[in-house]
């Protein structure tokens, strides 16, 4: 009884710490690849990540925005809705997934701002 009980704890020990350390590696850097890759940083800079794009009036995402929530950054990047009363100047092409861990990426710009 007490060896399955210990068995248990360090299946379930092993699991979270796989479990947190896989979701971190991905979701740290990654964001920063896929504003890279899908060309965000032609149009925006994120100074604080040292991504500084060479359009001269860009706008800087390093402390994020107040109004951004998930499902505003969802579907204004596939340009379901409007921001302004205007479109985003860009579809989003990578997948779901790429989409998902840009925006947590973007969303946690956000919670580093304190205004
Ligand atoms: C061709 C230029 C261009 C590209 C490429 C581009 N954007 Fe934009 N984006 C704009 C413009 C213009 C605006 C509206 C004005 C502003 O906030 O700069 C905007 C607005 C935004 C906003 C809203 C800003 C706010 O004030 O709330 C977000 C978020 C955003 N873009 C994210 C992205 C992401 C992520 C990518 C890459 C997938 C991307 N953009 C690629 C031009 C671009």
């Amino acid at each position: 009884m007490k060896n399955s009980y210990i068995y248990f704890l360090s299946v379930l020990t092993i699991l979270t710490f796989y479990g947190f350390s896989g979701s971190n590696y991905f979701s740290k850097e990654d964001g920063k690849k896929i504003f890279v890759d899908q060309k965000c940083i032609s149009c925006h800079s994120v100074k604080s990540f040292d991504l500084i794009s060479k359009k001269k009036d860009a706008t800087d995402f390093s402390s994020g925005n107040k109004t951004w929530t998930a499902e505003f950054l969802s579907q204004y990047l596939k340009k379901e809705i409007k921001l302004d009363g205007a479109l985003h100047k860009n579809i989003f092409k990578g997948t779901d997934d790429q989409l998902k861990t840009l925006i947590d990426w973007l969303l946690a710009l956000k919670t580093q701002s304190k205004k």
